[in-house]
């Protein structure tokens, strides 16, 4: 029998309207079929203006008239313990407020992304140079940062012994108990074995994520309240960590974060800036403001992991693979669980059937390892896409005809089916825009000038997942809109850039069928429903879906209050007319309660929904009847809207309480993401040239082609492989962080040591979205597109370097060193 808090969700659900979808089976969607389509198009971004005028209100920027700054002390050895700090001459400066310390609860680096927690780390004990030990805070900016410089720490060890230097300490790499080997056949055999065959060892540097906007946290308290103005990617889960690092109710901590400088994985997690923010503004009983300055952000944040990958390929002469291995050695400090995942997609990228994947870590005493954008593919897939075109060349194979010979039908790790895969499209499509059929394949063939030019290509491929995301999606009147109503979104996911806030908007004016301006969305505070946030690729398809959802639960109370199903309803420009097709007036109902029965009572089996269900239906339409009785003393409001004629949603409101509709959406991931491989595919191109007598490198042209399932927006969606690409330039030719191998420092912290592409590193980029749909990856059926372009875009550059040169380089970034003796005498 149905237990009473099945009933109650059910009355729950009438009262406070809540759509929830948990993936377990293929979807359809509405997207694409509502008359309102503003979904697709390349739309600019709402709050372009803002940006561009400088009046998008960022963490740093918000004032408050008592607030005093915090500038962080940070240590200046890379590996011991602190015996003593001595903070006299600081605090005798003018303006000085104090040196807040506070070893237990300040955090010696950032959390990881997603996770709940971020337990005591000990802030005395030092494990990387630079690691934030206290807060100078002052009433100006220069007090606070001149105060930081006098404050004097003793070690007790001031030896430098720790692990700085990677070379030797690599004779230490160990595997993790929780990351097994995976293997299958025999493949060390097979391909010593094989006819055909490549075994190289690739390295990438470390690189930093160096987001434009610096780490910055303004904590205010208001008794045991604290609010944090801080620049973060994932809201709800980093809710959490503050009010485990600082030991406090979750209900008691807010965080806002309405505009995000980028990320790149970097603010996933908190970082110290925010906790001792929280600390010193509590202790000293008035607002803190903490901003990085840009060696700190380097230095005391996220680098992207160093890597030494093995990659070993095994083929018949027709170029059929049966063996690839990918061995890596990874780095991060001691006691991080975090791993550089660089075999990501190996294990489904190509057909074989003897495969290994294998991480060995490396604990260094350097800047924390965490998540940079394409954690895992966009390093694993240089190593193994260069591989690849080294294969082909083996083989006297075109790159792209071996990629499709090798292309699996289903997953040949897990034996499942590809949710969506369209790579080979994207390479044949990629050709053509491209002009691959000029590539000579034999190296050094193309001269221009005293540049040698030579044209390179990579698959790419990234991982597709959701997160559990919610949102509030409401109509309102407004006086303020030509149509008299807005549709308002809420969630606390995060826009960093990307352009969450458009894509969401997009979405909700399709589904409530109203201009893109008559939406407003509200982002970025944890007082909202709690979102996926930002990060790993996963921000669209999940806050997406839960606007989605929260949509169509309202479209689903119009169509209820008009007795008919709200697949019947047509919205278009403010204005709801029913479509005659179907004339099963409960089916939406009764659909909505399936689904809400089924989610109460998951576990339980068939024969007892359907009986929940029955029961269920008939204490809704005693609900509904009682509530009709109600309804009658009361006039107009929660009358039947009459759709024989065309409504407008002012006139619908009016049937509503307050005349204001509101529901809640809710996605969760479910079966179909592991019984079906989910990820986005798609091939870079490009032509360099290199001097022939300095070896200078300049990326010519670069053409990519990408698939990521339906694309919400044209423009926001192809920055984001134009952002993609641009790393991949940076990745192969110019980004690496270096560690003094002596003391763990950070030699290159700013961006003029720290080398990143300008504008005259760039050229035209070329990017071409294909038409996808994935039905099994969410009800919007997008995949994520953040991080596909990345992926693999350095290998594309290093195969047209030694397409152009017949120079092969294993180590990254590709410098002049790497190739002036080898040039060739042409
Ligand atoms: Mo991304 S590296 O998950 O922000």
């Amino acid at each position: 029998m149905p237990s009473i808090s099945d009933i109650k969700s059910l009355l729950d659900d009438k009262l406070a309207p809540h759509k929830t979808l948990t993936m377990d089976d293929a979807m359809p969607t509405l997207l694409g079929k509502t008359p309102q389509q503003e979904v697709g198009k390349p739309v600019n971004r709402l709050h372009g203006d803002l940006k561009v005028s400088g009046h998008a209100k960022y963490a740093a920027e918000y004032r408050f008239d008592d607030e005093l700054h915090g500038v962080l002390v940070c240590a200046t050895i890379g590996k011991g313990k602190i015996s003593q700090i001595h903070t006299e001459a600081a605090k005798k400066l003018p303006n000085v407020v104090d040196i807040v310390i506070d070893f237990d609860q300040f955090i010696r680096h950032p959390q990881q992304g997603g996770k709940k927690k971020s337990p005591s780390q000990g802030a005395d004990t030092i494990v990387y140079h630079g690691q934030p030990v206290a807060l100078a805070v002052a009433k100006t900016f220069e007090a606070a940062t001149e105060a930081a410089k006098l404050v004097q720490i003793e070690y007790q060890n001031e030896s430098n012994d720790g692990a700085f230097d990677f070379a030797k300490e690599k004779m230490g790499a160990h595997s993790m108990p929780k990351v097994p080997v995976q293997s299958q056949g025999d493949p060390e055999k097979t391909l010593q074995d094989a006819e055909v065959s490549v075994d190289k060892t690739y390295s990438t540097p470390s690189q930093s994520n160096s987001p434009m906007e610096p780490h910055a946290t303004i904590a205010k308290w208001d008794g045991d309240n604290v609010t944090l103005y801080t620049a973060n990617q994932m809201l709800a889960s980093c809710k959490q960590q503050v009010a485990d690092a600082l030991d406090l109710k979750p209900d008691n901590v807010r965080l806002v974060s309405r505009f995000v400088g980028g990320g790149f994985g970097s603010k996933l997690g908190i970082a110290p800036e925010l906790i001792a923010a929280a600390i010193a503004a509590k202790q000293l009983n008035a607002p803190v403001r903490v901003v990085m300055s840009r060696p700190q952000v380097m230095e005391t944040t996220v680098r992207r992991s160093n890597t030494e990958q093995r990659i070993g390929l095994g083929a018949h002469k027709d170029g059929r693979l049966h063996t690839i291995i990918h061995d890596s050695i990874i780095t991060n400090l001691p006691d991080q669980t975090f791993y550089e995942p660089t075999a990501e997609a190996t294990p489904f990228l190509y057909q074989g059937d003897n495969r290994k994947v294998s991480y060995k870590m490396v604990r260094m005493n350097q800047v924390l390892a965490g998540s940079m954008r394409a954690p895992g593919e966009a390093v694993g897939q240089i190593a193994m896409e260069c591989a690849m075109d080294e294969l082909a060349e083996k083989l006297n194979i075109d790159p792209i005809k071996l990629r499709i010979l090798n292309e699996p039908k289903k997953d040949p790790t897990k034996d499942i089916p590809y949710s969506s895969r369209h790579l080979v499209e994207c390479m044949n499509v990629g050709a053509d825009k491209f002009g691959w059929s000029q590539r000579q394949a034999t190296p050094c063939s193309v001269r221009d000038g005293d540049w040698l030019v030579g044209m390179g290509m990579a698959a790419a491929c990234r991982v597709n997942n959701l997160e559990k995301s919610q949102a509030r999606a409401s109509i309102q009147l407004s006086s303020q809109k030509a149509l008299g109503v807005e549709a308002v979104i809420e969630t606390d996911m995060t826009d960093i850039g990307t352009g969450s806030y458009t894509i969401l908007a997009q979405i909700a004016a399709d589904m409530l069928g109203l201009p893109i301006d008559h939406i407003v969305v509200n982002l970025g505070d944890t007082n909202l429903p709690p979102a996926s946030g930002s990060g790993g690729s996963v921000g669209a398809a999940s806050a997406g879906s839960s606007v989605y959802l929260a949509c169509q639960k309202l479209r689903e109370l119009i169509a209820e209050q008009a007795q008919t199903s709200s697949d019947n309803l047509a919205i278009n420009h403010g204005t709801v007319s029913e479509s005659n097709e179907g004339d099963n007036k409960n089916s939406g109902l009764v659909e909505s309660i399936k689904q809400t029965v089924k989610e109460t009572a998951k576990s339980v089996s068939s024969e007892i929904i359907d009986k929940a269900t029955e029961t269920a239906k008939e204490a809704l339409n005693k609900f509904s009847s009682d509530d009709k009785e109600k309804q009658d003393q009361e006039s107009h409001q929660n009358s039947p809207i009459d759709l024989t004629s065309p409504q407008t949603l002012r006139d619908i409101l009016t049937h509503f309480d307050d005349n204001k509709i509101s529901a809640l959406g809710t996605i969760k991931p479910g079966k179909t993401q592991k019984a079906y491989r989910q990820a986005c595919y798609g091939a870079n191109f490009v032509e360099v040239g290199v001097h022939r007598i300095t070896g200078e490198i300049r990326v010519r042209r670069m053409t990519g082609v990408f698939t990521a399932g339906k694309i919400l927006n044209h423009k926001t969606a192809t920055s984001q492989c134009y952002g993609g690409m641009v790393f991949g330039i940076g990745s192969a030719l110019m980004e690496e962080i270096v560690h003094d191998k002596r003391t763990g420092r950070l030699c290159n912290r700013d961006l003029a040591e720290y080398h990143i592409p300008v504008n005259a590193d760039v050229p035209q980029l070329d990017v071409t979205l294909l038409d996808e749909e994935d039905k099994y990856a969410n009800p919007i059926h997008i995949k994520g597109i953040g991080e596909t372009a990345i992926s693999g875009a350095a290998a594309a550059i290093a195969n047209a370097v030694y397409n152009a040169t017949g120079v092969r380089v294993y180590e990254f970034p590709i410098k002049l060193e790497h190739l002036l003796d080898k040039l060739p005498e042409c």
